[in-house]
């Protein structure tokens, strides 16, 4: 199987997508809020651009089902109704709920994955559950870390690395990779055991920790705390029953 990881969302990557499982990893924070508002049993997370299209969104559905969440710089966006930290997401504040969210660097990658097979979104919280779904679907596999601002995060690269070392061993997929996928693997098979140390002190980890954040890195870095599959189908994303 070929498995090609990008460390940042390249230009043109539209054009590698075709017919691929697209893995899209922002484990700070927006692949791990997504899991969070699924689990809590929101009806679907809406990625979207900008704040203005989230608001014109939110009109058009409806503002009873919708919740607004997202963050610049960190922060939770004027007028909106949560930020984008995980633990905001609670069953009281999303069941049922559509949440339109929009973030920095995670939430602009969805839009540019329409040629893509099968849309997953990937963190370490649900780390075995994709593991198990790229297997199956045994389609060449596209891993795109969302990163910060265009540039690398050590955080995306190691959930990558794992995704790739899992499936080398628990599914002995023979793996033809390019040099940035063996990067990654490299980079997770020598920090397996300082997972949380790493993230935490790389410089998001830093940032979201000097915002008063550190329980979301803490909660990013449980590995399969919260086994759910979040796919993108008709450009919302819901969770795939099993
Ligand atoms: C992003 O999309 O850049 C992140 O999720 C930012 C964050 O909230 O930490």
């Amino acid at each position: 199987m070929r498995i090609d990881l990008f460390l940042v969302p390249v230009p043109n990557i539209e054009s590698q997508l075709s017919d691929k499982t697209l893995v899209v990893i922002d484990i700070l924070r927006a692949s791990t809020t997504i899991c969070q508002a699924l689990k809590s049993g929101a009806r679907a997370v809406i990625p979207v651009m900008e704040p203005g299209e989230a608001a014109e969104m939110r009109t058009k559905i409806g503002i009873e089902t919708t919740v607004l969440g997202g963050e610049r710089n960190g922060l939770k966006i004027e007028g909106f109704d949560l930020g984008n930290s995980p633990l905001e997401y609670t069953e009281e504040k999303v069941k049922g709920k559509t949440i339109i969210l929009t973030t920095s660097n995670g939430t602009r990658v969805y839009n540019r994955t329409a040629a893509s097979k099968l849309i997953l979104t990937g963190a370490l919280v649900n780390i075995s559950r994709v593991v198990k779904r790229t297997a199956q679907a045994g389609n060449d596999i596209v891993i795109i870390c969302a990163g910060q601002n265009g540039d690398f995060s050590i955080e995306d690269t190691l959930c990558g690395g794992m995704l790739l070392h899992r499936l080398a061993t628990d599914e002995k997929t023979e793996m033809e990779l390019n040099d940035a996928a063996s990067l990654a693997l490299l980079l997770y098979r020598s920090n397996s055991r300082t997972l949380k140390q790493t993230i935490s002190r790389g410089e998001h980890g830093r940032y979201l920790t000097k915002l008063g954040f550190e329980a979301d890195v803490n909660m990013a870095t449980e590995t399969d705390s919260m086994p759910v599959l979040p796919i993108l189908k008709d450009s919302r994303i819901i969770i795939e029953e099993t």
